[in-house]
């Protein structure tokens, strides 16, 4: 089954230009005398071909509508295969729309015990994320610099939007496992709020045979649903209260703060931007950039039962149209840090349980790598354990990395603290008290049940012929 958005806003763009050209040929007559040039054919309308654009006899939901609807939808269970998971489940509200627990990935499928091969990001902060691009020109006046690829939904950015991003969980066997467009269909028109669906889109919305439009229907609505501000992005933490002058740093926050921002301490800010942009937005703790950070290996993952496994971010095997750019093997896209605090599992593989461990990583990387990798048959370290050895020229080495071996770390232990102090004053308002994270685990060597070694998991979330 395939479902393509951009299929659907071609087809309109081709039936207008069939139109235009109808009408263009009414109008066909020698020039007269003297006209140089024929005037421009009427520019086509904006929004013709855009999600959100109007199509004719339908009606137009307004935004209000497609929100309280789209949240409808985010929290119904009926629609995943085993018939208890919801998107919340694994994007849970009370935990800043991120996993609710210390799994690193999330179970799903149709029995509800499919390890996904990612650990669960928050939803939070993603409004002004924009579509995947190989090369990124900030927009701060100076468009000569490329900073390189940037972007999309997902941890390798594959979904360039978020409605093109609800098909995945919607269809993926790890997740959702919908078996297809139109079971999903079947469910939304037995949903409770079936009736509000065909309010907002038309009576006929269930009727069409492959169940593309009421799927499409459901995308918007999720999409809209996670654009409302209250939701999505309250700017509500303790920072956003000092930014407006409202509150001040305690000396811990403060000092965590300076190590944060300063290019030979942390450099943290470099990739999770800390400073209002130039016209005044606060900031989202991302540039949305793809980097190579050497995050080791997670043994406990399912799919990381075959040593020949490797999640190599951006250039796949998960992501399949960037995997002739050995460049791009190891990247993956930067998060917002906003209520990291929440999280009980960091990177992209949830290898890490506890915030501290996770900036200690970034602070002793390469003074003390076997502190952090797995080791061979002799004993020796293996360099970035989870990126086979090619591709280790495309690994991050700017502060806070590229200390020497057996040095000094980027950070002291009290200074993680301060980090740490720091990145908890990121937390919004309406997320409970962080739990309290373990500081002596460090690497976790084994998942929850459900998930122990099954390689038959791993054909169960590479990409398949769906959307
Ligand atoms: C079984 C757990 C699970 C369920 C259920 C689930 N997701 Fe996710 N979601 C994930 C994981 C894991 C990722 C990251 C996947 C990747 O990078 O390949 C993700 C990524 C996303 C992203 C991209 C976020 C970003 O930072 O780019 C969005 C948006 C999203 N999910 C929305 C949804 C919606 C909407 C639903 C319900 C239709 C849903 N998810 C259901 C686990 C889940
Ligand atoms: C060169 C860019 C870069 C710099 C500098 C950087 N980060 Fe990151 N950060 C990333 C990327 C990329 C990821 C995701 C990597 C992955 O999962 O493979 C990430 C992930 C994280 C995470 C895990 C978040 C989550 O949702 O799982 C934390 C915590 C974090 N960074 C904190 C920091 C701190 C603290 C510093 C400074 C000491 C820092 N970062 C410096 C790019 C950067």
């Amino acid at each position: 089954m395939q479902l393509s958005f951009h299929s659907f806003s071609g087809l309109v763009l081709r039936a207008l230009a069939v139109l235009l050209a109808i009408a263009l040929a009414g109008c066909e007559r020698p020039a007269p005398e003297g006209a140089a040039v024929a005037p421009a054919p009427p520019p086509v309308p904006a929004y013709v071909g855009a999600t959100y654009a109007p199509v004719p006899g339908r009606p137009q939901p307004g935004a209000a509508q497609l929100a309280a609807l789209g949240r409808r939808i985010f929290f119904d269970a009926s629609l995943s295969a085993s018939g208890a998971q919801s998107c919340a489940s694994c994007h849970d509200p009370r935990h800043a729309y991120g996993p609710p627990n210390a799994l690193s990935v999330q179970l799903g499928g149709a029995d509800g015990r499919t390890p996904g091969p990612r650990a669960s990001p928050s939803l939070r902060y993603l409004e002004t994320l924009a579509a995947f691009s190989e090369h990124h020109h900030d927009n701060d006046g100076d468009d000569s610099i490329d900073a390189g690829p940037t972007g999309g939904h997902m941890w390798d950015g594959r979904a360039d939007s978020a409605h093109a991003q609800a098909a995945l969980p919607l269809l993926s066997p790890a997740e959702m496992a919908n078996a297809s467009v139109e079971a999903v269909a079947h469910k939304l028109e037995r949903a409770a709020y079936a009736d509000e669906m065909r309010a907002a889109f038309g009576d006929d919305l269930f009727k069409d045979k492959d169940g593309v439009a009421a799927f499409r229907a459901a995308s918007l609505a999720l999409e809209v649903f996670q654009q409302s501000p209250a939701d999505f992005y309250p700017f509500t933490s303790k920072f956003d209260a000092v930014l407006r002058g409202q509150q001040k740093l305690d000396a811990a926050e403060a000092r965590g703060l300076k190590l944060f921002n300063a290019p030979d301490k942390g450099n943290c800010a470099a990739c999770h931007i800390s400073e209002r942009t130039a016209d005044g937005a606060f900031p989202l703790f991302t540039d949305f950039g793809m980097i190579a950070l050497g995050v080791p290996r997670h043994r406990g993952l399912a799919a990381n039962a075959d040593p020949a496994f490797h999640d190599l971010g951006l250039c796949g095997p998960i992501r399949t149209d960037l995997q002739d750019h050995p460049a791009y093997c190891g990247l993956f896209r930067t998060p917002s840090l906003r209520n990291v605090a929440v999280r009980q599992a960091f990177f992209h593989n949830g290898v890490f349980h506890s915030l501290e461990e996770a900036v200690r990583f970034y602070a002793q990387r390469d003074s003390a790598p076997g502190r952090w990798y797995a080791r061979d048959a002799r004993g020796r370290t293996v360099l970035f354990d989870d990126l086979p050895a090619q591709f280790h020229g495309n690994i991050n080495t700017e502060p806070p990395f590229g200390r020497h071996r057996g040095g000094k770390p980027a950070l002291s232990e009290a200074e993680i603290r301060d980090v740490v102090a720091f990145l908890k004053t990121l937390t919004d308002a309406d997320q409970l008290p962080p739990p309290s994270n373990s500081t002596s685990a460090s690497i976790s060597t084994g998942m929850s049940k459900g998930s122990s070694a099954r390689p038959t998991a791993l054909r169960a979330w590479l990409p398949t012929s769906g959307p």
